[in-house]
């Protein structure tokens, strides 16, 4: 029996990662799915690396923390390319902050200000401006915040690329293996019970995105406090006639939506995203494939015409002041890694290196230790 290894619940972007970084040094590592890998949040995304465009006002040390990682993703990139022979879908061509209306121009440059107090590099344009850098854009573009340091990634090849890494560093992925209990023995973890069968390990990260949570066996006085947060999207196919080079992002203050339209190298367009508390529930809205589009039309009317291939909606795993929950618990063994929220694709290096790092060595980076699951209790 394999004792030393490393068990993995959840298989999204952040179990996968951790574990294809801890196989290629050389570790154990099975990583159980409950369905799909990658197949919940991991798919739903735009796969946006885009911490400039998304910064909010309480939140600098998780600004300071994505940038991290979107300073990692290079070197992340090429390393997992190098190793499987799969492309992500990398791409740096920022990010265009858009707003139409009196309201939106008002919050577009209170964020504009405040991006500048922090120092990121971004730049105010008015509508002329914004419509020679996005052709695309309507006539009713008023003034644009230009982000050219965010990025994005193609998430579900990014996936792919993920669970072929772990595999060929010699890592074990179980899919539809869904975790029926945490199996302790006195204060440390023994393993997990899969079903029937119990597989042993020497450490348990709990990595299970918005089902954190309700993992039968942990006590209750760890459990992370991770809720869903639902976001309803939809892909259309480019065409000719609307092929935007950057991410266009719109908070229009009328209906309170926040649409970001992404191009991917495939031809999709990724139209996302409504964010609403209803549980575990990913019923598609008319409501909300409305409100997506009307917003999405008025940024960029070329939309109208596109077909529409895939409507989904993915729960993100927010937690209670949305940043992540990273590091040890006071259960022997049990490393959380989860509670992402909005940030999971970017913040995937940066999980990935310090969450292995500790298991490896056991020490906890200062980079991590503010997001421990402490702070809620
Ligand atoms: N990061 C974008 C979203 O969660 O909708």
């Amino acid at each position: 029996m394999d004792n030393d290894r490393v068990l993995i619940v959840g298989g999204g972007v952040i179990g996968l990662s951790i574990g294809w970084k801890l196989a290629r040094a050389g570790k154990g590592v099975v990583v159980f799915d409950r369905d799909r890998a990658g197949g919940a949040a991991s798919w739903a995304s735009a796969g946006m690396l885009s911490p400039l465009a998304e910064v909010r006002f309480e939140e600098e040390p998780l600004l300071r923390l994505g940038l991290k990682s979107l300073a990692m993703y290079p070197d992340f990139v090429a390393e997992l390319e190098a190793d499987t022979g799969q492309a992500v879908g990398y791409r740096k061509d920022g990010v265009l902050l858009v707003g139409v209306s009196q309201d939106d121009l008002a919050d577009l440059e209170f964020r504009y200000r405040f991006q500048k107090e922090l120092g990121l590099e971004v730049a105010w344009l008015n509508g002329a401006e914004a419509r020679a850098r996005e052709p695309h854009l309507g006539g009713q573009v008023s003034a644009a915040v230009w982000c050219p340091g965010d990025h994005q990634v193609d998430n579900r090849l990014l996936v792919a690329a993920l669970a072929t890494g772990l595999e060929k560093a010699g890592g074990t992925l179980k899919e539809g293996a869904s975790v029926d209990e945490l199996v302790m023995e006195g204060n440390r973890v023994r393993g997990v019970r899969v079903g029937e069968e119990v597989y042993e390990g020497e450490m348990v990260v709990l990595s299970a995105g918005c089902w954190s949570g309700r993992l039968p066996g942990l006590p209750d006085e760890i459990r992370p406090p991770v809720r869903p947060v639902k976001g309803q999207i939809i892909r259309l196919q480019m065409t000719d006639a609307v092929r935007p080079h950057t991410i266009v992002w719109y908070n229009r203050w009328a209906s309170s939506v926040s649409v970001y339209l992404a191009p991917k190298d495939g031809g999709h367009l990724v139209v996302g995203a409504t964010s609403e508390e209803m549980g575990f529930d990913t019923e598609l809205t008319a409501g909300g494939m409305f409100e997506l589009l009307r917003a999405a039309w008025e940024v960029l009317p070329g939309v109208y015409d596109l077909p529409i291939v895939e409507t989904l909606a993915g729960l993100r795993p927010g937690s209670r002041d949305d940043a992540p929950i990273l590091g040890t618990t006071a259960i022997d063994g049990l490393i959380m890694a989860t509670g992402h929220y909005r940030k999971g694709i970017l913040l995937t290096p940066m999980t990935a290196h310090y969450i292995s790092e500790l298991i490896l060595t056991g020490e906890v980076s200062e980079v991590i230790r503010p997001f421990g699951l402490e702070r809620f209790l």
